[in-house]
């Protein structure tokens, strides 16, 4: 069994989300032909580890053993110092059925107040943007890669980005990422940072 991805090979994008399926394969520079999760009716499993890592690795094996192919799949979120991490693997969650991440900035922000009076000196602003990114073989080998940002929490500003973007200033920037263009996050952020890893170790 080869522990490298050949350019042309398909893989299985372990996502039912397909903005994320499309990322994946921009990423990849369209030299894989990426199917997703969703398209070939693979159930989603739950998301039941406590890391990113491990969340990673689930949904990538869950796709690989039922399909019988490689696949691929990313955990992601926003963990934030003086919340111990969270939201961290719940940074989905905490938006809610509806997908309200302006709701999620209110509430993380009500409980950075708080924070702020319990912790006096040691209350600082600082956050975190983690990426694992799985590959899983059918045969039930798994290699995972970890790519991070890290920044500061600030009220929200900017529209550009998804997600928690308006509220995450990248450590040496003045912008947050939802002022940013595509691009110029692309260079910096968790994601393709982790992408960068898969890269050099399973394709170049
Ligand atoms: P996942 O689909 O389980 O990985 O969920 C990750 C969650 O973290 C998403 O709901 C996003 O809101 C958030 N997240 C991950 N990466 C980013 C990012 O680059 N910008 C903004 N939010 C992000």
């Amino acid at each position: 069994m080869s522990l490298s991805l050949i350019p042309g090979q398909k893989l299985i994008a372990a996502t039912h989300n397909p903005g994320k399926a499309v990322e994946i394969a921009a990423i990849l520079n369209g030299r894989f032909e990426i199917v997703t999760a969703g398209s070939l009716d693979l159930p989603e499993p739950e998301e039941t580890e406590t890391t990113f890592v491990g969340n990673a690795i689930l949904k990538a094996r869950h796709a690989a053993l039922r399909a019988g192919m490689v696949a691929l799949a990313d955990d992601s979120g926003l963990s934030i110092a003086a919340l111990n991490g969270d939201p961290g693997v719940y940074s989905a969650r905490w938006a809610g059925p509806d997908k309200d991440f302006t709701r999620a900035a209110e509430v993380i922000w009500h409980k950075m107040d708080v924070a702020r009076e319990q912790q006096g000196d040691a209350f600082t602003t600082a956050a975190w943007f983690t990426c694992a990114l799985a590959v899983a073989w059918p045969e039930g080998h798994a290699c995972v890669f970890e790519g991070r940002i890290d920044g500061t929490l600030v009220k929200p500003r900017g529209a550009k980005g998804f997600g928690y973007d308006p509220i995450f200033q990248p450590e040496g920037f003045e912008t947050t990422f939802a002022e940013m263009d595509a691009d110029a996050k692309d260079a910096i952020s968790h994601r393709s940072r982790a992408f960068a890893q898969l890269k050099a170790a399973l394709i170049d």
